[in-house]
């Protein structure tokens, strides 16, 4: 049996998660891990080649209640070949709404067969409070124990796992409001550079999208799907977002979303 942990993780919660599940599964079955991480855009030309038997933790981030939409045409090339597979979601302690029935179709659909699922919790990616330092211990330790599950169960139950969700057609993408009730799209917002920047390039390395210039790392040359990995990810914190519906979102979600939200298992 191959073990894989899958992944697309902007911030690296998702990865975190993913891992911890994939590698207590390798620990008891005394095989490698073998990864795939398809967060940047130079590994999303192909896939890896899964074989019956496989077990796949696949995960991703949850964004706007949903799978990340800028995934959904290289998802569909994905082939299980009739490889088990764990969808697991994670989510910034708001919602995981319809992502994880779709991930879990998604991967049926392609020849997985999703027999286990899960959503957790990581710090949200407009945030450095809203479910701040997770996933945490008790995270990953739930992570470990859901793993221990999944192997004694041998993968034996081989039927669809059921999972919370509208079936198809789900909803649609959330869309955040304003205090007067006015939709916030921050579709079209960009990052922001500051005078830290000392132009090293991190940020062109880590984008999921490739949308930063090279040239002019203060340019977002291509699309910004707002994945905060920029933003994260430099070391000198000269990435930012200021565009007040952004922050008037960003404010409605700490304030109206703080209280700790637990993983959900389902096996
Ligand atoms: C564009 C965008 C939309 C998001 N939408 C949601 C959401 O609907 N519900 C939620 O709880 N968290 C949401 N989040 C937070 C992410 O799910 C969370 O930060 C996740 O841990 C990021 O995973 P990563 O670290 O692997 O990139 C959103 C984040 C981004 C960037």
């Amino acid at each position: 049996m191959n073990v894989w942990a899958v992944y697309f993780s902007a911030t690296g919660t998702t990865k975190r998660i993913v891992t911890a599940i994939a590698q207590t599964l390798c620990r008891r079955a005394g095989v490698p891990c073998r990864e795939f991480d398809f967060t940047l855009p130079a590994a999303r030309n192909g896939w890896p080649e899964f074989a019956p038997g496989d077990l796949v933790v696949f995960g991703v981030p949850v964004y706007a209640g949903r799978v990340p939409n800028v995934l959904l045409k290289y998802l569909g090339t994905a082939m299980g070949n009739g490889a088990f597979a764990v969808p697991v979601v994670l989510y910034g302690n708001r919602n995981f709404d319809d992502a994880l029935i779709e991930l879990r179709d998604i991967l049926a659909d392609h020849g997985f067969l999703p027999f286990a699922a899960a959503a957790f919790v990581g710090e949200h990616a407009f945030s450095y409070e809203l479910a701040k330092g997770r996933p945490d211990e008790r995270d990953l330790r739930r992570a470990e124990e859901f793993a221990e599950r999944i192997f004694k169960s041998r993968t034996g139950k081989c039927a669809t796992v059921d999972v919370p969700g509208t079936p198809r057609p789900y909803r649609g993408y959330y869309m955040p409001h304003d205090g007067a009730g006015n939709p916030i799209d921050i579709r079209k917002i960009k990052p922001l550079t500051s005078e830290r920047c000392d132009a090293c390039g991190e940020c062109v390395g880590v984008c999921p999208v490739g949308g930063i210039s090279r040239e002019n790392v203060r340019e977002c040359t291509g699309i910004c799907i707002k994945c905060g990995a920029c933003v994260k990810g430099c070391h000198r914190h000269a990435k930012y977002f200021e565009d007040e519906g952004y922050l008037c979102h960003l404010r409605q979600l700490e304030r109206e979303f703080g209280e700790r939200r637990e993983p959900e298992l389902f096996l």
